[in-house]
C-alpha cells in the first residue's frame, strides 16, 4: 500500500514538473530566434512571402526570426525537415499548395502534411502568370498555345521540382494541351527566373510574387493570369479564360505551420501573432503591390490551415490522377 501512494505521488509530480515545464516554456515563448524553413530557394515566390511575414512577426513578438532556405524536390525536403524538427515553437514552415500535392505526387513521402504538423494559420492566396523570356515569338496566349502545340519538346520550360506550383502550372498546362514541352527544375522560381531573365529558359508559369515587378519592367513577356479576373497589379494582362484557356484557374495558397505536438499555447500565439502581421499596411501593400493579398483574420487560423489542407488533398488526388500521373 505505502508503495503504491509513494509511486502515485512520483507520478504526480512529474507530471506537475512536466506540466510547469510545458507551462513555463509557452508562458515565456519566444525566449529566442525562431527559424521559419522556406522548401524552395532565397528570392522566390515563397521566400518572398515568407519574408515580408517574418518581419512583421518578429516586430509583433519582439523576437528575431529567421528565415532558412531548403530547396528541392519540389518542397518536400524542406518540409520533411520542418516535420522532424523540435515541436517547441523554434522551428516553423511556411510553405504553400504544395503540402496539399505531394501526397498524390510522391510514392514515399518521409511526412504526413496532415498528421506531422501543428497548422498555425493562412497566409496568402497568389495568382499565377503565365510568362516567356522577353524575345519568345508567341503574341498573345493564343499563339502561344499553338507554338507549344507546334513546337513541344522543342520549348523548355522552368519549374520548382514535383509538387511544385510552377510544376502543377505546367502540368495542367500540358495536360490542357495534351503536348509535353521540356521541363527544366530548379531549386526555386527565384533561380528559374534568372535564366528567363538571361533567356536560357523559354517559359515558366510562376506566381505573381515572382513574377510582376518583372512584368511590369517589360523584362519577360506575361501572356495571362490564372484568375477568373484581371488583377489590379497587371491590368493588361489577359485572363488564361479571355485568351481561349478555359477552367484555367489556379492560386497558390500558403500556411505557416509548427511540427506536430508544439504546445498548443505557442501555436495560438503563433497564429495571433500572424493575424497582426497580415494586418500591417506594410504587409498589405507589399502583396498588393505583388497581385495578392493577405488571408482575413479568420483564415489565418489553425482550423482553417488543416480545413483547407484536408479539401485540398482531395482535390489534388482528384486531379494528379485525372491527369494520369504516375506519383514518383
Ligand atoms: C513553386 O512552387 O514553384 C515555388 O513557389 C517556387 C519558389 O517559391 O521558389
Amino acid at each position: 500500500m505505502r508503495k503504491t501512494i509513494s509511486t502515485l505521488l512520483a507520478v504526480a509530480l512529474a507530471a506537475g514538473a512536466a506540466f510547469s515545464a510545458h507551462g513555463a516554456a509557452a508562458q515565456d515563448y519566444p525566449a529566442q530566434p525562431i527559424t521559419i524553413i522556406v522548401p524552395f530557394s532565397a528570392g522566390g515566390p515563397t521566400d518572398t512571402v515568407t519574408r515580408l511575414v517574418a518581419q512583421a512577426m518578429s516586430e509583433d513578438l519582439g523576437q528575431q526570426i529567421v528565415v532558412q532556405n531548403v530547396g528541392g524536390a519540389g518542397g518536400t525536403l524542406g518540409a520533411a525537415q520542418a516535420a522532424t524538427a523540435a515541436a517547441d515553437g523554434y522551428t516553423l514552415l511556411l510553405h504553400h499548395i504544395g503540402m496539399s500535392t505531394a501526397p498524390a505526387l510522391y510514392q514515399s513521402l518521409p511526412y504526413d502534411p496532415q498528421t506531422d504538423f501543428a497548422p498555425i494559420g493562412l497566409v496568402t492566396e497568389v495568382p499565377m502568370t503565365i510568362v516567356a523570356r522577353r524575345d519568345f515569338e508567341p503574341e498573345t496566349l493564343e499563339d502561344l498555345l499553338a507554338h507549344i502545340r507546334e513546337n513541344g519538346e522543342n520549348i523548355t520550360y522552368a519549374n520548382a521540382g514535383v509538387g511544385a506550383a510552377s510544376q502543377l502550372c505546367g502540368m495542367l498546362l500540358m495536360d490542357a494541351l495534351d503536348t509535353r514541352m521540356t521541363e527544366v527544375p530548379y531549386q526555386g522560381t527565384g533561380p528559374a527566373m534568372t535564366d528567363l531573365l538571361g533567356g536560357q529558359i523559354d517559359m515558366m508559369c510562376d506566381q505573381t510574387t515572382n513574377t510582376t515587378t518583372q512584368i511590369q519592367a517589360g523584362e519577360i513577356k506575361a501572356y495571362a493570369v490564372t484568375t477568373p479576373e484581371r488583377i489590379d497589379a497587371l491590368p493588361d494582362v489577359p485572363t488564361a479564360a479571355e485568351g481561349g484557356l478555359e477552367n484555367f484557374e489556379l492560386a497558390i495558397w500558403h500556411g505557416l505551420y509548427a511540427p506536430v505536438g508544439t504546445d498548443p499555447a505557442i501555436v495560438e500565439r503563433l497564429s495571433a501573432s500572424l493575424q497582426t502581421a497580415l494586418a500591417t499596411e506594410t504587409v498589405a501593400q507589399s502583396f498588393a503591390d505583388l497581385g495578392t493579398a493577405p488571408v482575413p483574420a479568420d483564415q489565418a487560423t489553425p482550423d482553417a490551415l488543416a480545413e483547407k489542407l484536408a479539401t485540398q488533398t482531395e482535390l489534388w488526388a482528384e486531379v494528379v490522377a485525372a491527369a494520369g500521373v504516375t506519383p514518383q
